[in-house]
């Protein structure tokens, strides 16, 4: 969860309700009074997504980077890449999977979550993966890696948060540099957001001109049993994997 969201909303919503106690106008008491109440749901909303996945043994969150490696579907020979890593999991799943992997974690670990490279090496170390897992600080816009250097790539719900681009899909294409000719990828986003990603259809052509032959997409919301608030969180979510 974004670090301060939820006592932002919070305060957000006690703010208006709290001018009210001083002498106003009807209308903008009522207007003090809607601004309260709608920050004070989307308060409720984040709080239980937080506890969704923050809490609850991380049920769903593991279930879906279970599913985004199983899309991966990589044998584990040579090097794979986690971009936007965030504290490391999916990486670290990978190189418990992997022994002989040389399995790399990226992020720019910015100020919006409470990751960073030493959460990640600590989490490494924990699940005695310090060997072959490597955490390293760089941008999903600008990777300090070589063309075709990676056998698989992978990455979850990071490029919609990716801001040094011009456009978001510019940080995908840049993933897709560094990934072998045959190379693996299953990268799960909110690919179905229009005013982030464009048209679907423009996305799945934009991917065949950076050198993906094979594409296919997979629909949590269609394949995982969620609730009514989940299925609204994850209305735009897809995974999409395949081969370069
Ligand atoms: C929703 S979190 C997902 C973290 C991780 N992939 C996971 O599944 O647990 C989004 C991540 O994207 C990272 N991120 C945001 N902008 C980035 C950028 N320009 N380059 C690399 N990582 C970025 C954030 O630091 C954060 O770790």
């Amino acid at each position: 969860m974004p670090k301060n969201l939820l006592g932002f909303l919070l305060l957000l919503s006690i703010i208006p309700a709290l001018i009210t106690l001083f002498p106003l106008i009807l209308i903008i008491e009522i207007i003090l009074w809607v601004l309260a109440g709608l920050f004070f749901l989307l308060f409720l909303f984040i709080l239980y997504v937080y506890f969704v996945f923050a809490k609850n043994d991380n049920k769903l969150q593991n279930l879906l980077w279970d599913i985004v490696l199983e899309k991966l579907s990589w044998k584990g020979n040579g090097k794979v890449i986690d971009i936007g890593t965030g504290a490391g999991a999916i990486a670290i799943k990978l190189a418990k999977r992997f022994p002989n992997s040389e399995v790399w974690g990226v992020d720019n670990w910015g100020k919006g979550w409470n990751y960073s490279k030493n959460l990640c090496e600590k989490n490494a170390s924990i699940e005695g993966v310090s060997d072959n897992a490597i955490f390293q600080k760089a941008s999903a816009s600008n990777l300090p890696f070589k063309d075709n250097e990676f056998d698989a790539i992978v990455s979850n719900f990071v490029y919609h948060e990716v801001g040094d681009v011009k456009e978001k899909t510019d940080a995908i294409e840049e993933s897709l540099r560094i990934l072998k000719k045959d190379g693996k990828f299953a990268l799960q986003d909110l690919f179905l957001h229009e005013k982030k990603f464009g048209k679907f259809k423009n996305l799945t052509s934009k991917f065949k001109e950076w050198g993906v032959r094979e594409i296919n997409s997979f629909n949590p919301l269609v394949e995982i049993k969620m609730n009514w608030i989940l299925r609204l969180m994850f209305r735009n979510s897809l995974i999409l994997y395949g081969k370069k």
